[in-house]
This record gives C-alpha cells, sequence and structure tokens, in this order.
C-alpha cells in the first residue's frame, strides 16, 4: 500500500515515516516545497514528492501537516486527493496560563475535513507522540482510530497496528475523533506535570 504523508517533514510525519517504511509500507513524503520533501525523505531512505504529487500516487493520504494548517490544506488539494481515503491525526492546542486546552471550536478538525475532500476521513494516531513512534523501538501503547467508512477505517486499523507493540483500537465513528483530539491536550498537560512522555493504554479489552 502506498501511503502519503501530506506535511511529512515535521517531527510526526518524520516518525511515521520511519515507522511505516519498517512495516513494508511504500512511503511518499510531502511538503509544500518540492526540495524539502527531496531531502527530508532523502535522510529517511523513502521518497519526496509536493503535496499534490504525494496525494496523486497514494492508496491513504495521512494529514501530517501542523494542525493550524490542516482544514485549508485538504481544501487546496481536494482535487488531488480525490476519492482516497484520509487519516487525521491532528489536534488544535492552545496554550493559557492554567495549561494546555482542547480547540474551542464546535466541531473536530477531522469533521472540518471531511466537509472538504470527497473520500472517507478517518481520525487517529493522536495519542502517539512523536518522540515516542521515532524511538528506537516501537512504543508500548495503544493507537486509537475511528471513522465512518469500514473499509477506510479497516486499513486505518491495519496500518495503526504495525506502529506499536499494544494494539490498535476501533473507537467508533467519525465524531468520536472530537474526543480523540481532546486527549491530545490531556496528555501534553501530563506530560508537562509529570515530565513524561506520556501514551494510552485501554484496559478491559480482549
Ligand atoms: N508532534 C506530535 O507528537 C504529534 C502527535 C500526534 C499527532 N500530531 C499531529 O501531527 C501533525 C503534525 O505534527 P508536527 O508536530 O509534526 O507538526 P509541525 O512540525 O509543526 O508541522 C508539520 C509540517 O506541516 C507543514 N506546515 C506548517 N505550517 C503549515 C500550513 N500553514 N499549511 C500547510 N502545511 C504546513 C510543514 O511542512 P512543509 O513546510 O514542508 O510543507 C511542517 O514541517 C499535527 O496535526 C499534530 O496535531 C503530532
Amino acid at each position: 500500500m502506498r501511503v502519503a504523508l501530506i506535511g511529512g517533514t515535521g517531527g510526526f510525519g518524520r516518525a511515521l515515516a520511519l515507522r511505516l517504511r519498517e512495516a513494508g509500507y511504500d512511503v511518499v513524503l510531502g511538503s509544500r516545497d518540492a526540495g524539502r520533501a527531496a531531502s527530508v525523505a532523502a535522510e529517511l531512505g523513502v521518497e519526496g514528492a509536493t503535496n499534490a504529487d504525494a496525494a496523486r500516487a497514494a492508496d491513504l493520504v495521512v494529514l501530517t501537516t501542523k494542525a493550524e494548517g490542516a482544514v485549508e490544506t485538504a481544501r487546496e488539494l481536494s482535487d488531488a486527493i480525490g476519492t482516497t481515503p484520509l487519516l487525521s491525526v491532528a489536534a488544535e492546542l492552545r496554550f493559557a496560563e492554567e495549561g494546555v486546552l482542547p480547540t474551542g471550536e464546535a466541531t473536530s478538525i477531522a469533521q472540518r475535513i471531511q466537509d472538504e475532500v470527497a473520500g472517507p476521513v478517518i481520525a487517529g494516531l493522536h495519542s502517539l507522540a512523536a518522540s515516542n513512534l521515532g524511538a528506537e523501538e516501537p512504543p508500548d501503547e495503544d493507537a486509537l482510530v475511528c471513522g465512518d467508512d469500514a473499509d477506510a477505517k479497516a486499513a486505518v486499523l491495519e496500518l495503526a497496528a504495525r506502529l506499536t507493540t499494544g494494539r490498535a483500537v476501533d473507537c467508533g465513528p467519525l465524531a468520536s475523533a472530537r474526543a480523540l483530539e481532546g486527549l491530545t491536550a490531556v496528555i501534553v498537560n501530563v506530560n508537562k506535570r509529570y515530565r513524561a512522555h506520556a501514551g494510552v493504554r485501554l484496559t478491559g479489552l480482549r
């Protein structure tokens, strides 16, 4: 399967590129800048392209841009993405005196992305910190995934299962994205409070 990482030049995209390459996926790392894509991709041993070219050739598009640019990027690339399934990993955070807060938006980023593209949107991987994902060993934590399209969700769950030594967990419809995105603020607060690199493990699953 060919996976395009849109905005894959950041910390999360790089870590994901390495884990996916290791798992045998065909990875194309995208950037707004073709030169930056080529140099980061060469470092990681994957292919590089502009975001639009990466999206056009993919079986799955993962939107790994800075969260604040995710919805606009999906809108700009909607023709290139076409009906290809898209995975949103984005979570917007607000930094306040009392701590890190989830976004005040009424709908999730994933649902706003779904309004921009024709293919099915899946949301997930929010609780996997780039530093854990890119560590030498796969992280010992679960990967939480939600979405409305059964086939697209199955493909993302299969991919997510290859990233960690924990489980890939189906968290229900795309409406759950609001909770998964919000969980990021919880984890960042925990990391600050305990000087940790926390991840999530669900209990009670067989
Ligand atoms: N970092 C984590 O631990 C972590 C964990 C889970 C999920 N996530 C999610 O993963 C995504 C990427 O996180 P990150 O920390 O890797 O982000 P980042 O380093 O801030 O940004 C990633 C890439 O986004 C592109 N970009 C920046 N501003 C943009 C804009 N306005 N429009 C379009 N593209 C833009 C840049 O690539 P080019 O300049 O090369 O185009 C940049 O290298 C975010 O949505 C975040 O919520 C992150």
